[in-house]
C-alpha cells in the first residue's frame, strides 16, 4: 500500500470535467441545495468548450418562424444516419430553446437582429436558420456565462487535479483519485454520485482541432475502468474545415459559420467542387459529405500547394467578416499571416468530434454503474453516424442540467454510501507504479506514435487492411509503453498527466479500430473503400466491453411526428462516393 498522503474531500455529487457540459450540471445541483465540487485537468475559463465556435441550435423560429422541435428533431435523425437514438435526440431538440433561455438569464451576450431578437445563422444540413452565435466565439461566451453562474450559485472548482480512476464498490460510483498536477500531491474525492463530463478521444489523429493534451481519451477509459461500455466509436467526425498550414497550425477548427455566412469552397483549379458532390446543399451539405469531398478533391490531385482546398469569403465584405467572423479573421492573421477578407483560405479535415462515446441510458445519462452518469463528448446517444453542427453545445447543456438533476435526486434517495478501501488503494498504487516505471520510452513519443497510426490507418476512408495494421501497430505501442519512464521534474507533474493520457488514447484508439473494422459498410463520418455501400442490416450501435467483445444494440423509432418530418428512413448517399 502506498506511503504517499493523500488529501481527502467530500461532497454531495463530484462533477469530473470543467467544460460546458460539467459546469451545466454542477449549476443544477447547486440550484437545487446538493453540495457539488467540479474536477478538472484545465482551467475552467480554458477548458474546450471555449473552441466551439460557430454556434448552438435551438429551434427558436426567431428568422424562420416555421422552424420546430420536431424538424430540429427529424434533421438530426436523418442526418446521423439512423443511429441517433430518438429519445435522446427529441429530448435535446424539444429542451435546446431553454437551454437558451437560461444562458440569456445568466448574461450571454448573444448576436441579435435590429429589432431585439436573438439572430440565428444556417448552419449545414439544417432546414432552417436555427444556429446562435456570439460571433464565433459562441463557446467562449458559453463557457464563460457558465464559468460566471458557477460561481453565483457556490459551486466549488478544482482545476488543477488529474483524475487517475472513478472509485467504484460492488457496481456503485463512489468518488475519484487524482494527483495535483503542479505539486504532484495525492486526492480522493467521496462522493453519493459522480457525473464524467470529461471529453472525447479526437486529439488521438494528427490533424485534429483539441489542441495539446485534451480529447486524449482519458474519460473513456476512467468509464472502461470503471465498468462502462463504450457505443459508436467508429464514429469519428472529421471537420471538414481545419487549417492546413503552417505546420504546427495543421488541424486548427476553421469554423462552419465561415461557409453558414456564405464561403464558397473552390479546388486549386477553381472549381467550386460542391456543385458535384451536392449541387442543392453545396457548402452547406452534412459535414460528413463535405469532409469526404474535401478528401476527395486533394487525394485525386486537385488540391492546393498546402495539401487543401480554398475557402473564401473575400466577396461577403470586410464589415461582414470583421463582425460575424472576428475569430477567423485574428486567427489566420495571427497563425497564417492571412487577410481572409482579400486571400481564401486553405483548409483539409480535422478530426473534431468524438461521435461515440461512453453508453449510457438515453433519458438520464446513467451508464452502466450506479451512481454513475456521462455527458457532453465522452457520452454517446444523439449524434449517431454524423453529427450536426451547433448540437454539441446544445447537447452539452440540455444533458448537463438533465444528469444534474438526475444525480441530485441518486443522491437524496442513497441511505448509506458504502467506500470501499480496497479500490482507493488501487487507485494509488496505479500512479505509485507508473511512477515507479523505469525504461527507455517517453510519453510524448508514444502519443505520436498513436496519432500517426490512427491517421494513416483510420482517418477519413478506411479498410481492412488499414484498420487491421493499424491494430498490429497499435499493439506495438502499447508493448513499448510498458517501458515508459515518468518524470516529473521541477516544473510539475505533467509528465505523470501525458503517461495517464496515453492509456486512456491507447484504450480510446483499440475500441476505434475494433469497431471501425466490424462495421463494414459506409455510414456518415465512416468510409471504407472496400464497403462503399450502406447496409441496412448494419442500422446498429456497436457497443465494445472491455473484453473487446463487440454487441449490436438497434436503436429505437422516433415518433410519428418526427419521422413523418423527417421524411422515411431512406438514406440518400447521392453524391457521397469516392469518385
Ligand atoms: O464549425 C464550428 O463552429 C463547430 C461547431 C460544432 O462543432 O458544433
Amino acid at each position: 500500500m502506498t506511503q504517499v498522503e493523500e488529501r481527502r474531500i467530500a461532497t454531495g455529487v463530484l462533477v469530473v470535467g470543467t467544460g460546458a457540459a460539467g459546469l451545466r450540471a454542477a449549476i443544477e445541483l447547486a440550484e437545487r441545495g446538493v453540495q457539488v465540487l467540479c474536477v478538472g485537468k484545465r482551467r475552467r475559463d480554458d477548458a474546450h468548450t471555449v473552441l466551439a465556435s460557430g454556434g448552438i441550435n435551438a429551434a427558436l423560429g426567431t428568422m424562420d418562424p416555421e422552424d420546430s422541435w420536431q424538424q430540429h428533431a427529424a434533421d438530426t435523425l436523418r442526418e446521423g444516419y439512423w443511429l441517433g437514438d430518438p429519445r435522446s435526440v427529441e429530448l435535446l431538440c424539444r429542451e435546446a430553446p431553454a437551454a437558451i433561455d437560461d444562458l440569456v438569464r445568466w448574461g450571454a451576450q448573444f448576436a441579435r437582429e435590429d429589432d431585439g431578437r436573438l439572430s440565428q445563422r444556417f448552419f449545414g444540413a439544417h432546414r432552417s436558420r436555427r444556429t446562435c452565435f456570439v460571433g464565433d466565439y459562441t463557446g467562449r461566451e458559453v463557457q464563460r456565462t457558465l464559468a460566471r453562474r458557477a460561481s453565483e450559485v457556490g459551486v466549488a472548482v478544482r482545476d488543477d487535479i488529474y483524475v487517475t480512476r472513478l472509485l467504484v464498490h460492488d457496481g456503485r460510483a463512489f468518488g475519484c483519485y487524482g494527483f495535483g498536477v503542479e505539486d504532484g500531491s495525492r486526492w480522493v474525492f467521496v462522493a453519493d454520485a459522480v457525473i464524467l463530463a470529461a471529453g472525447g478521444h479526437t486529439r488521438i489523429w494528427r490533424r485534429s482541432s483539441s489542441r495539446r493534451d485534451e480529447n486524449t481519451g482519458d474519460a473513456m477509459r476512467l468509464a472502461v475502468d470503471a465498468g462502462c461500455r463504450l457505443r459508436d466509436m467508429e464514429f469519428v467526425q472529421f471537420h471538414p474545415t481545419g487549417m492546413v498550414f503552417p505546420e504546427e497550425s495543421a488541424g486548427t477548427l476553421v469554423t462552419e459559420a465561415v461557409r453558414g455566412e456564405g464561403g464558397i469552397l473552390r479546388n486549386a483549379a477553381g472549381e467550386r467542387f460542391m456543385e458535384r458532390y451536392d449541387p442543392e446543399r453545396l457548402e452547406l451539405s452534412t459535414r460528413d459529405r463535405v469532409a469526404l469531398a474535401i478528401y476527395t478533391e486533394i487525394s485525386e490531385g486537385r488540391g492546393t500547394e498546402h495539401g487543401g482546398v480554398l475557402l473564401d469569403v473575400s466577396h461577403l465584405g470586410r464589415d461582414i467578416v470583421l463582425s460575424r467572423l472576428p475569430r477567423m479573421y485574428r486567427q489566420s492573421v495571427d497563425l497564417a499571416m492571412l487577410d481572409i477578407t482579400r486571400v481564401p483560405m486553405e483548409v483539409a479535415p480535422t478530426a473534431h468530434y468524438s461521435m461515440g462515446g461512453v453508453w449510457v441510458e438515453p433519458e438520464t445519462h446513467l451508464t452502466d454503474v450506479e451512481g454513475l452518469y456521462a455527458v457532453g463528448e465522452c457520452a454517446t446517444g444523439v449524434h449517431g453516424a454524423n453529427r450536426l453542427g451547433g448540437n454539441s453545445l446544445a447537447e452539452c447543456l440540455v444533458f448537463g442540467r438533465i444528469v444534474g438533476s438526475e444525480a441530485a435526486r441518486w443522491s437524496a434517495a442513497l441511505d448509506v454510501q458504502m467506500r470501499n478501501p480496497g479500490s482507493i488503494a488501487a487507485a494509488a498504487e496505479e500512479v505509485d507504479e507508473l511512477l515507479g516505471r523505469r525504461g527507455d520510452e517517453f510519453a510524448r513519443p508514444l502519443q505520436r506514435a498513436v496519432r500517426d497510426l490512427m491517421s494513416e490507418c483510420c482517418g477519413v476512408v478506411r479498410s481492412e487492411d488499414g484498420l487491421q495494421a493499424g491494430l498490429t501497430r497499435l499493439d506495438e505501442v502499447s508493448e513499448r509503453s510498458r517501458s515508459m519512464e515518468v518524470r516529473p521534474d521541477l516544473a510539475g507533474y505533467a509528465d505523470l498527466a501525458h503517461a495517464f493520457d496515453l492509456q486512456g488514447s491507447l484504450l480510446a484508439a483499440r475500441a476505434t479500430l475494433a469497431c471501425a473494422l466490424e462495421r463494414r459498410e459506409s455510414r456518415g463520418a465512416h468510409t471504407r473503400l472496400d464497403y462503399p455501400g450502406t447496409d441496412p442490416l448494419l442500422r446498429v450501435n456497436l457497443v465494445w466491453d472491455r473484453d473487446g467483445d463487440i454487441a449490436r444494440e438497434r436503436p429505437g423509432e422516433p415518433s410519428q411526428a418526427v419521422a413523418a418530418l423527417a421524411g422515411g428512413p431512406e438514406i440518400d448517399t447521392a453524391g457521397r462516393l469516392l469518385e
